[in-house]
């Protein structure tokens, strides 16, 4: 890992193994603080069964499980480069973990069960230290039992805070969770169905915006907003359209990108990902303008309405401020020498099924990389499909050989999409989770300076747990 981490915590002699990489300015003019985590405060986040209401006023609560007592979990506010102590406590009746996700962590707390910890069982608590070293948007879930788990509500958002942020008058946070109800507002049975592990995944039935049925965003004319999108769905992918508005793309999973209009007016969200947008209140005082999602054909549906108040317009002109966020500290991949690997994507119904699954629709793998399937959420004694030595720099080409979209994460590491199918991507866009339409092919490149074994998964949870994982070793 980049010096980020071992200027500021204690375990010092471990992490820097990892110094000698780029050091970029503000890393420099911030002080070194050794030992000082937890003195400004621990954050605790009790795991456990909970009741609340999502649906509505009318509508019965639904049991959940839930990151202190509400869905989405409490937001978890850190300062880029400040050490940070989370203490989670499990309430639940079985085993849990919490992955940062996104963060670049030290691997003994990036939350995989077996792999990176043990699990945090019934009644024990487990304690998170580390620094984050790049400011943005991410967010936290459990890695145990993750279908169920994150299916049942625990997921929250993870913001941290730039030191010098972009102007804009209010920073909102959408946090979005798709859930599958029954008509009583209860979380619906038959979590793990084989045949929907094997195509979409478990796709819900309702999309709940900060834990609640949206309907209503009040905003005020010639206001500028930046507002974090986060998918925090099982399975659902997002396109998302602001009627009468032209937002611009800041960041990408928390990194930095270069501001840009989303493609054809759409916002492409994978479950897992981040999008940080600006949006300019251009529209009209007591007009209302939808958000739509129309990801799926034939399956659009109005997310929420953008509500313009009475008063008068904050400003005549958009502000002309700069949209662009700073940069964090990440280690540029030099490609002239980069190591170059293929993963390949298998499996599933209709197509790309070369191996046998052996017997998919009975429960067992259905999806593979690089032809081996590790399943469920990560365990003790999972062998790497590759291991780069510490500090190389690495291609990653990712084929997409099956019919059904796939967002892909790495953990550990952010990755530069250089390019899909051929085409380079624009306005460097560094990413934790690539999102691959069926038979995409993607090309990523990082530098491996994060020592450890990190899990390589589709973030469909389904897709997870009955194979498309692996691990990828850096020592
Ligand atoms: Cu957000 Cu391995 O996951
Ligand atoms: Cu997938």
């Amino acid at each position: 890992m980049s010096g980020a981490f071992s200027l500021s915590t204690s375990r010092r002699g471990f992490l820097l193994a990892g110094a000698g990489l780029a050091f970029t300015p503000w890393l420099q003019s911030w002080p070194a603080r050794a030992g000082e985590a937890g003195a400004s405060g621990d954050i605790r986040i009790t795991v456990a069964p909970g009741r609340t209401r999502l649906v509505g006023p009318d509508r019965p609560e639904t049991e959940v499980w839930a990151y202190n007592n509400t869905v989405p979990g409490p937001v978890v506010r850190l300062r880029q480069g400040e050490p940070a102590r989370l203490v989670v406590e499990n309430r639940l009746d079985e085993d849990t973990t919490v992955h940062w996700h996104g963060i670049r962590l030290p691997n003994a707390m990036d939350g995989v069960p077996g792999l990176t910890q043990p699990p945090i069982k019934p009644g024990e608590t487990f304690v998170y230290e580390f620094t984050p070293p790049d400011a943005g948007t991410f967010w936290y879930h459990p890695h145990a039992n993750s279908l169920q788990q994150l299916g049942r509500g625990l997921a929250g958002a993870l913001i941290v805070e730039e030191r010098t942020p972009i102007a804009v008058d209010r920073d909102l946070l959408w946090l979005l969770s798709d859930w599958r109800f029954t008509s009583k507002a209860q979380i619906a049975a038959g979590f793990g169905n084989a045949m929907e592990a094997a195509m979409a995944g478990r796709i819900g039935n309702v999309v709940t915006l900060n834990g609640a049925v949206p309907n209503e965003e009040p905003v005020r004319a010639g206001e500028r907003v930046r507002l974090r999108l986060v998918n925090a769905a099982l399975a659902r992918i997002m396109a998302l359209r602001f009627e009468g508005h032209r937002p611009a793309v800041v960041a990408i999973d928390g990194q930095p990108c270069a501001p840009h209009e989303p493609e054809g007016g759409r916002i492409l969200l994978g479950p897992a990902m981040r999008i940080d947008i600006v949006l300019d209140m251009q529209g009209e005082p007591g007009q209302r303008y939808s958000v739509t999602d129309d990801f799926y054909d034939g399956h659009s549906y109005v997310l929420t309405n953008l509500i313009y108040g009475n008063e008068t317009r904050l400003r005549r002109q958009p502000l002309d401020r700069a949209l662009d966020l700073p940069r964090n500290p990440l280690p540029q991949p030099d490609l002239a020498v980069a190591e170059r690997h293929e993963l390949t994507l298998e499996g599933g119904m209709m197509g790309g099924m070369r191996r046998d699954m052996g017997g998919m629709m009975g429960g067992g793998p259905a999806w593979s990389i690089n032809g081996m399937s590790m399943t469920g959420d990560g365990h003790a004694g999972m062998e790497p499909a590759l291991t780069f030595r510490h500090g190389r720099s690495v291609v990653l080409k990712l084929r997409n050989d099956t019919a059904w979209w796939h967002p892909m994460h790495f953990h550990g590491h952010s990755f530069l999409v250089l390019d899909r199918n051929g085409m380079s991507v624009p306005h460097r866009q560094w990413q934790d989770t690539v999102l691959m339409a069926p038979r995409d092919t993607v090309e990523v490149a990082f530098v491996a300076d994060n020592p450890g074994d990190w899990m390589l998964h589709c973030h469909v949870m389904d897709h997870q747990m009955t194979g498309m994982m692996t691990v990828l070793r850096v020592a």
